[in-house]
């Protein structure tokens, strides 16, 4: 349990844990390549430990000195003695799926409660047009069991705009006879593209189709750069803290990732945005200083681009002045919670009108009171609110917030550092 007292005062500079969906890329294909990889900066989470521990059991060799990880695959993978637990993660589980299907190893894997609630279909359908021989719980459902088979390349037209989607289809690609092309239905977070092709997959894209072709993958060493989406929330307490100025260094610049930044500066906030550039991934230093937040309309092909950032966009929303209304945002429903039910929960209880759309959520800004919270086992919620408590009218708890080290271990650590001392206390 955090106690929270609402300050509305952040100063300072924070390096954000490092980005989740590029520290599972990196381990998962590097444990594809031929030879040793080294990862650095590695985000040393519980989302990152399940995939690793699953690659352990086919076989993989992992060493970890301080936060870099060396990485020695077992090609081919060697057959589990036991199911891979996934834990609570949806990129381990859907992007190792695609792994597996044309591997030579029979595997079962199983997840948290949360995670055996998510929909595998999104990926068993194309995975099995491709010739996967994958069964599920009923409905599509975790636990998966995964037959390794000979893959064909399909050309597949993305119904939902996933990149874990995108992804197990292109890692089954490279397993697979012929080529293999995805038509994404808006564009989403391209890592797994851009890494493939530093590993030199043959791999182009050419609008909104990606191609892939079967083919081996160089070893390489990477560097993780940090999370924008963990970011996110230092940005948003510092947009709605007046007087408020914060940098955040080392974040992840993809522009399919960068959503945020728009929507913080089109509500109102002062920011910027200092870029270098590595391993194919843009990265930078962001400067914001607070505005007087207004609310804006958030939908379309921005919603991928800022997909897991909504339930802080929200909290910007309930202290921003006027309505916010967010569309076009129905996978927030099947995330690690239904974060539209859920968020919109949360913020009635902080006193802020908020009400759920089939498709997003209508916030109507206010002054926001201090409260008692819940994760519902849902680390973006947690720290979601956590944030909201620190931005309120007086005390809050918030309850559940154990699985922020889903994605950000040195969260509260760092939120810390920015608030006035004695303003967040920790108990069991
Ligand atoms: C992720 C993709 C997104 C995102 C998730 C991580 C990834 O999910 O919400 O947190 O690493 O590919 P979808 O692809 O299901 O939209």
């Amino acid at each position: 349990m955090i106690k929270v007292k609402g300050c509305k005062k952040a100063e300072g500079t924070v390096t954000p844990d490092s980005d989740k969906s590029i520290s599972h890329r990196a381990v998962m294909l590097s444990a594809l390549a031929q030879g040793k990889s080294k990862v650095s900066n590695l985000l040393l989470s519980k989302d990152i430990y399940a995939t690793i521990d699953c690659l352990r059991n086919l076989g993989t060799q992992f060493e970890l000195v301080d936060n870099t990880l060396a990485i020695s695959p077992a090609t081919p993978f060697s057959q589990p003695k036991k199911a891979l637990y996934v834990g609570n993660s949806g990129t381990t589980a859907r992007l190792l799926t695609g792994i597996l299907a044309g591997q030579d190893c029979n595997a079962t894997l199983l997840g948290d409660k949360s995670l055996n609630q998510r929909p595998m279909g999104r990926i068993i359908e194309p995975l099995r047009l491709m010739g996967a021989d994958i069964k599920a719980r009923k409905g599509g459902y975790c636990p998966l069991q995964i037959a390794g088979s000979k893959l064909k390349g399909i050309s597949y037209r993305q119904e939902v705009a996933s990149a874990q989607q995108k992804s197990a289809i292109l890692l089954a690609g490279l397993h697979a006879q012929g080529t293999t092309t995805v038509i994404e239905k808006e564009p989403s977070r391209n890592h797994t593209e851009i890494m493939l092709k530093e590993m030199g997959a043959r791999i182009s894209t050419s609008g909104k189709a990606i191609n892939i072709e079967a083919g081996a993958l160089k070893a390489k060493n990477w560097r993780i750069p940090g999370d924008i989406s963990t970011a996110a929330f230092y940005l948003a307490l510092a947009a709605i803290c007046e007087g408020a100025q914060v940098t955040v260094k080392n974040v992840g610049l993809n522009p399919t990732r960068t959503g945020i930044i728009e929507v913080l500066q089109e509500m109102g906030a002062s920011l910027r945005v200092a870029y270098t550039q590595s391993c194919g991934e843009p990265y930078g230093d962001i400067t914001i200083r607070d505005g007087a937040l207004a609310g804006i309309e958030i939908g379309g092909s921005l919603i991928p681009r800022l997909i897991d950032e909504l339930p802080i966009i929200s909290v910007c929303a309930a202290f921003a002045q006027g309505k916010t209304i967010i569309r076009d945002a129905k996978e927030l429903k099947v995330k690690e919670s239904n974060r539209i039910k859920c968020m919109a929960e949360q913020l009635r209880k902080g006193g802020i009108c908020a009400y759920e759309l089939e498709d997003g959520l209508v916030i109507e800004g206010g002054k926001g009171k201090g409260g008692k919270f819940y994760s519902y086992g849902d680390h973006r919620i947690a720290m979601s609110m956590i944030i909201f408590a620190l931005c309120a009218k007086g005390e809050s708890i918030i309850e559940g917030e154990e699985c922020i080290d889903i994605s950000a271990p040195n969260f509260t650590r760092s939120l810390n550092t920015l608030v006035p001392s004695g303003t967040l206390s920790f108990s069991n």
